[in-house]
């Protein structure tokens, strides 16, 4: 049969497996250059020569204009050569531009391009200096009075003053069936309302850029998550053409969404280093983080649940309201994964919009699902409570068998696997049912779980790869790892689909002049680049084996190509086998070179995809003081097949960690004075620490989805958040029968309604 004798695409060559390299704890390549500091990260870059030294200076108000800026004293500093205001600084497209401009990331991003003020922290002026201490003496000087408007920081106060999404990639509403009427007849009824605050990225790597224009062309070294669409965007704030700009991105630390768009260290980094034709590099200060970068939107979130007597959803409801800014539209759409996660023929899930004046909200890890899930995974486990069924019970019993919003098959769905699994291992049986009932010294005890979703997503990606005559493997991909494994994984797929060892593989990624990637964003990475990558070695196989057997000095002559296995560094058919560098070297003195592509197959999206997970969680609740101290939690999920154990497992430790801070530390708000955040550095902003983490780990139960892509992985970096800080607020209810709605669950919160003694 012709099928028979076709090349493999791909998907065969990682089943197989041959050098196990697929799925096995490979430590991370680069592991060994960040730990001894040889990866330079932006702010470190050496390749462009000695940079200046850039400073931001913020607004003092939150909103109006900079009526007069005085810069004398600062140009006067020491070691100044040159002060930036909306004065003197160059001319740019507007914010978002070109008009028509879809995509809000590769929009234009300019700064100091009007007098208008938008938040607390919006940079009025950038100061470049000699030295970094001269430059932020100097920022000092700089003085400005404004003309202040009242702003609107109080989300509180907006409830009613909102507006529909209009460009939220999760549509604003959906409904299936009559809520109203089913609600109001289900026997059983819950109707509560959770409350999320502001939450932010707080990555390890501040913002940071160093810009370097080479004639007419910038080398912008940053930290972005998206280099294609930030060499856009900064190509359209600066009006040049995209081949003018090169984003180089090589090592990032951590990104969340906190670094999917250009900030103004890198746009006016790029703005100074053009007008002095020196390189300028400059790093946002945590504070200078906290009060211009995005965080996440507070949300306040009504969920009804009716349900028969047997504990069945007849009716689900699930409605959000969350702030976005006046700068830019963004929706944190908190009812997404509620659309499908649970069975109920009536359903209603709504986003709106509060708008406040603060920096543009934005993704952060999960964005939707990680408020969302902090509310319906609270509520199912009311329900169950207030019904007396076990909550993996109750969560069995409304399982989907198809997507129940849209009727589209799961693409796979182990949900219930997870959850049998997590609760055999965690010890799910030793849970009393009543809450309040385990007290061990001053120390109230109990166990929660929850449920964990996210949408499994892929993007147009390409790859090329060079197979070179001494046996090397260059992968060129403007692709990036912030810190989740890329590197890693793309060398495992290369590894394994040339049969070369490990060490043999040169990822080169964080260039934006490399072939196209969509770069790290709603963890669609590894899917994406990796699908790319391995179209790119299964045509590099397919050359390498044509050259073979069309090559009388080669032991594979005359043999038939499409049986070609690689391994050992050797190419074999049948029992003939030949080194893949004697061969090129002898025929294929340039190497071999081939372009992969991701393509995203129609019937993409005839499915309804979505990696699973359920989260188990134990805590000691303090009878004395409120504190809740983490004691154990477990993860299990179904990802698809699961790349690499190590760094797939750091992922889903570090969202579950982060679920933990949801859960109990993390929250932010604005001071209404000044319209500025509360709390700007990691001594107010309370992220879990090493000793908040105790006995936490993370596992993938076996699963394979081929509906995605041939790699039959899903996205892992988003999926530990998702519910993890339910399923802690669940257990401190069945340690103490304390229902908190209101995130998080810090002592204050808890003590009031703590049991007597
Ligand atoms: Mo993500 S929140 O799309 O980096």
């Amino acid at each position: 049969m012709a099928d028979d004798l076709a090349f493999p695409t791909g998907a065969e060559v990682i089943e197989e497996n041959r050098s196990g390299l697929i799925g096995r704890a490979v430590d991370r390549v680069d592991g060994g250059a960040k730990v001894t500091g040889r990866a330079a990260y932006s702010y470190e870059i050496q390749e462009a020569g000695q940079a200046l030294y850039g400073y931001v200076v913020g607004a003092t108000i939150a909103r109006g204009r900079v009526a007069a800026i005085d810069t004398a004293a600062a140009e006067a500093a020491p070691g100044v050569v040159l002060v930036l205001t909306h004065k003197n600084a160059p001319p740019q497209a507007e914010p978002g531009g070109p008009p028509g401009n879809a995509n809000r990331l590769a929009g234009a991003k300019p700064y100091l391009y009007s007098d208008e003020v938008k938040h607390f922290g919006d940079p009025i002026a950038f100061v470049v200096a000699e030295t970094f201490e001269q430059a932020r003496d100097a920022a000092s000087l700089v003085s400005a009075r404004y003309e202040e408007a009242a702003g609107v920081f109080d989300f509180s106060t907006q409830l009613d003053n909102v507006t529909k999404p209009e460009k939220a990639f999760s549509p604003p509403d959906s409904a299936v069936g009559d809520f109203d009427a089913a609600f109001a007849a289900a026997p059983v009824q819950l109707d509560e309302t959770y409350i999320t605050p502001i939450q932010a990225h707080a990555q390890m790597e501040p913002h940071a850029a160093l810009a370097h224009w080479d004639g007419d062309k910038l080398n912008l070294f940053v930290g972005c998550q998206l280099l294609k669409a930030s060499q856009a965007s900064v190509a359209h704030t600066f009006q040049i053409p995209h081949d003018r700009v090169r984003i180089v991105s090589r090592y990032i630390g951590g990104g969340f969404g906190g670094k999917l768009c250009m900030y103004a260290e890198a746009i006016l980094s790029a703005m100074a280093a053009r007008q002095l034709g020196r390189p300028v590099k400059a790093a946002l200060t945590r504070q200078q983080m906290f009060q211009e970068t995005g965080h996440r939107s507070a949300s306040i979130q009504r969920i009804r649940l009716g349900a028969d007597k047997d504990g069945r959803l007849t009716a689900l409801a699930h409605e959000g309201v969350v702030h976005t800014s006046r700068m830019w539209e963004f929706t944190e759409s908190v009812g997404a994964q509620t659309r499908r996660l649970y069975a109920a023929p009536n359903r209603r899930t709504s986003h709106r919009l509060a708008t406040l004046d603060l920096p543009g909200a934005e993704a952060v890890r999960a964005p939707g699902e990680a408020s969302g899930m902090l509310s319906i995974e609270v509520a199912m486990d009311e329900l169950a409570d207030r019904m007396g069924i076990d909550p993996i019970e109750i969560r069995r019993l409304n399982e989907p068998t198809v997507d129940p919003e849209n009727g589209k098959p799961y693409s796979s769905r182990n949900l219930i696997a997870c959850m049998d699994e997590g609760a055999a291992r965690f010890g799910w049986s030793q849970r009393k049912a009543k809450p309040g009932q385990d007290r061990r010294g001053e120390w109230w005890i109990g166990l929660g779980m929850s449920a964990s979703i996210r949408s499994n997503y892929l993007q147009p990606a390409k790859c090329g790869l060079h197979l070179t005559t001494d046996g090397r493997a260059v992968i060129r991909q403007a692709m990036t790892d912030i810190g989740t494994g890329t590197y890693t994984i793309l060398a495992q797929i290369a590894a394994e689909a040339l049969g070369l060892p490990i060490d043999d593989i040169d990822v080169e990624i964080g260039d934006s002049s490399f072939p196209p990637a969509p770069g790290s964003g709603g963890s669609f990475g590894a899917a994406s680049a990796g699908t790319a990558l391995l179209d790119a070695a299964m045509k590099v196989r397919e050359l390498a084996a044509k050259l073979a057997v069309e090559d009388q000095a080669s032991p594979l002559f005359g043999q038939p190509p499409e049986t070609a296995t690689f391994g050992g560094g050797q190419i074999l058919i049948g029992n003939h086998a030949e080194p893949l560098t004697k061969l090129l070297q002898r025929s294929a003195p340039d190497g071999l070179k081939a372009m992969g592509e991701c393509v995203v197959a129609p019937n993409y999206f005839d499915y309804s995809q979505h990696a699973h997970g359920a989260h188990f969680c134990e805590v000691a609740v303090n009878a004395l003081t409120g504190e809740v101290r983490l004691r154990r939690m477990l993860g299990v999920f179904a990802a698809g097949r699961i790349l690499n154990d190590k760094t797939a497992r750091s992922q889903a430790i570090g969202g579950m960690i982060w679920g933990v801070g949801q859960a109990l530390t993390e929250e932010n708000h604005v001071d209404p004075r000044y319209g500025s955040f509360e709390s700007q550095d990691l001594a107010g902003y309370h992220l879990p620490v090493h000793a908040d983490i105790a006995n936490l780990d993370a596992l993938f139960i076996a699963e394979e989805d081929d509906k995605g892509n041939p790699l039959k992985i899903k996205g892992v970096g988003e999926l530990g958040i998702c519910g993890a800080g339910a399923a802690v607020a669940n257990a401190i209810y069945n340690a103490t029968g304390v229902r908190l709605r209101d995130y998080p669950f810090t002592p204050d919160k808890v003590f009031p309604f703590l049991p007597p003694m």
